[in-house]
């Protein structure tokens, strides 16, 4: 079995939280902020980013901002007095992250971790995390980025962020998808990724719903 059969095997054992159908008007759909974490050269993650977007765009309860760390260039060195430039790549991201109402993570392994440009962006953020629901889709070598999913679930539990329990995960990914981008045999990963997607959306909604009654920490 590989990976991904096991996110939907496991998912199928979990609780449903697809939403129930009321009959009643739908809610605005969420917010929904995709992190893509590589900015490595070469890199495979537009790969698993345009193939979850695809995912997504079968979805009415989300709206989709991605930001890509390929695109942000903030250096490794933190300080509580930026420089203008550092300011200037922080305002094309935090803005985006505060509006958020969940996020996805599109995470890599790299030596049984996730990649530093990643924690990177966690660190120089903490409110604009709280209170709000992080779900992941992961892939690497032999372990699908699990190892990294389960480091980014303690790192986020750090800022009051709720990670959902089912993930996407692939393993040796570049066999998966065929020179255009198509997964080759896609069933189970959009099974898994039904899953996340429906785990988030009840999170992101409760924990919305929650923040207008009582902000959180308050
Ligand atoms: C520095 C580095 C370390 C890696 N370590 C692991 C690892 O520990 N486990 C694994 O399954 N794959 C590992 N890989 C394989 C990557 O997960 C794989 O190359 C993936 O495509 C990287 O994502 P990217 O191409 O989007 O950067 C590693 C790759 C790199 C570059």
């Amino acid at each position: 079995m590989d990976i991904t059969s096991a996110a939907t095997a496991t998912a199928s054992a979990a609780p449903s939280t697809a939403a129930p159908s009321t009959g009643s008007q739908a809610p605005s759909p969420l917010s929904l902020v995709l992190v893509v974490a590589s900015d490595r050269e070469g890199r495979f993650a537009p790969v698993i980013t345009d193939w979850f977007r695809s995912r997504l765009d079968e979805r009415e309860d989300f709206t989709v901002t991605v930001v890509d760390l390929a695109e942000i260039d903030l250096p490794t060195s933190l300080s509580h007095n930026p420089s203008p430039a550092v300011r200037s790549e922080l305002a094309k991201v935090t803005p985006v992250l505060e509006a958020a109402d969940a996020f996805v993570v599109v995470t890599p392994e790299y030596n049984h971790s996730f990649p530093a440009s990643l924690k990177n962006l966690i660190d120089r953020h903490y409110t604009e995390w709280q209170a709000k629901p992080v779900g992941f889709v992961s892939y690497g070598g032999i372990s699908g980025g699990l190892r990294a999913v389960e480091q980014l679930r303690q790192v986020f539990a750090e800022v009051h962020a709720v990670t959902v329990r089912d993930s996407v995960s692939f393993h040796s990914a570049w066999g998966l998808f065929d020179e255009d981008g198509r997964h080759k045999d896609p069933a189970g990963a959009e099974a898994a990724a039904k899953v996340l997607l429906d785990q988030l959306g009840w999170w992101g909604r409760a924990l919305k719903d929650a923040k207008t009654i009582r902000p959180y920490g308050a």
